[in-house]
């Protein structure tokens, strides 16, 4: 693994992971899913993305990799709760991959992985050398400093460049989602090879923004991203716990309204 991953995988954090589907964070890969291609889902998760993915291949196979032993055990019990048997997942690093002899796949997928990696172009890199000629790379990666919320709650912005801050600290790219393209281009591959499109999540019925305010209003004060903000000199706990007050007082709020918005590509391999 290149870095610390930011977040961690605190049950806060896995909240929201656990919540990915294909058709909520993978809209752009839907026309190429055909019945049986393979595909590697790199940076994996708890595997919910991978896994709807299996089930829409159903003669295909689905391989799901994560550096996080944990978080792995997560993702192969939730594929057996689905009965779905096309998955399997395995702890792996995408930068000790694609050696000699190693399999080549249909296509590349990532999620919200790019963004955390102190060499993200390493690792569209090896995300090329492991996609067969035909084949593809999806990658998507949200832009923090486009996210935008109503209405203007005193303490979101801090939280929103405090994120960024602590993000860029740690040698990552937390608004990478604006540049996917050009990541692609610099491993090599011509723009006309590149499909670009843009895609939102949007909280703004009470039970969405619950369930968004909330995980975020935990994640502040109880996972990595408190211990990172605080080691890093970018914020005291008392900061914290003002940012996520400022997301519950968003939840309550009944015109509350957040919108997340991620950078998607499709990368053509010739
Ligand atoms: C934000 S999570 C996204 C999980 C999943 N793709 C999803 O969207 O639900 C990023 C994941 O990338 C993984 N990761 C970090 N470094 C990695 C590396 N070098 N190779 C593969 N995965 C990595 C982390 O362990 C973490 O589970």
């Amino acid at each position: 693994m290149s870095g610390p991953y930011l977040h961690g995988h605190h049950a806060s954090v896995l909240r929201s992971h656990s919540w990915r589907t294909v058709e909520n964070s993978a809209p752009h890969l839907i026309p190429y899913l055909t019945a049986s291609i393979r595909i590697l889902d790199v940076g994996c998760g708890p595997g919910t993305i991978t896994t709807d993915l299996a089930s829409r291949v159903p003669q295909g196979f689905v391989l799901g990799i994560d550096p996080s032993a944990s978080v792995i055990e997560k993702a192969k019990k939730h594929a057996e709760e689905k009965g779905v048997t096309n998955v399997r997942f395995e702890v792996g690093d995408i930068f000790k991959m694609g050696g000699e002899g190693e399999d080549k796949w249909d296509v590349v997928h990532a999620h919200q992985v790019l963004q955390h990696l102190q060499d993200p172009l390493g690792a569209m890199k090896q995300m090329i050398k492991l996609t067969k000629p035909g084949g593809i790379i999806a990658v998507r990666d949200v832009d923090y400093s486009l996210m935008d919320w109503y209405p203007n709650i005193e303490g979101l912005q801090e939280w929103q460049d405090l994120y960024i801050a602590v993000a860029q600290g740690l040698n990552a790219d937390p608004n990478i989602g604006k540049r996917l393209h050009a990541v692609a281009m610099e491993a090599g591959v011509p723009r006309k090879d590149i499909e670009t499109s843009t895609a939102n999540w949007t909280f703004s019925t009470v039970e969405e923004l619950e369930w968004w305010c909330e995980l975020w209003a935990d994640r502040i004060v109880q996972s990595d991203f408190k211990d990172k903000a605080v080691e890093g000199g970018h914020a005291k706990i008392d900061d914290l716990e003002r940012l996520s007050k400022a997301f519950r007082t968003l939840e309550k709020r009944e015109d509350g309204w957040f919108v997340v918005v991620h950078g998607q590509i499709i990368v053509h391999i010739k």
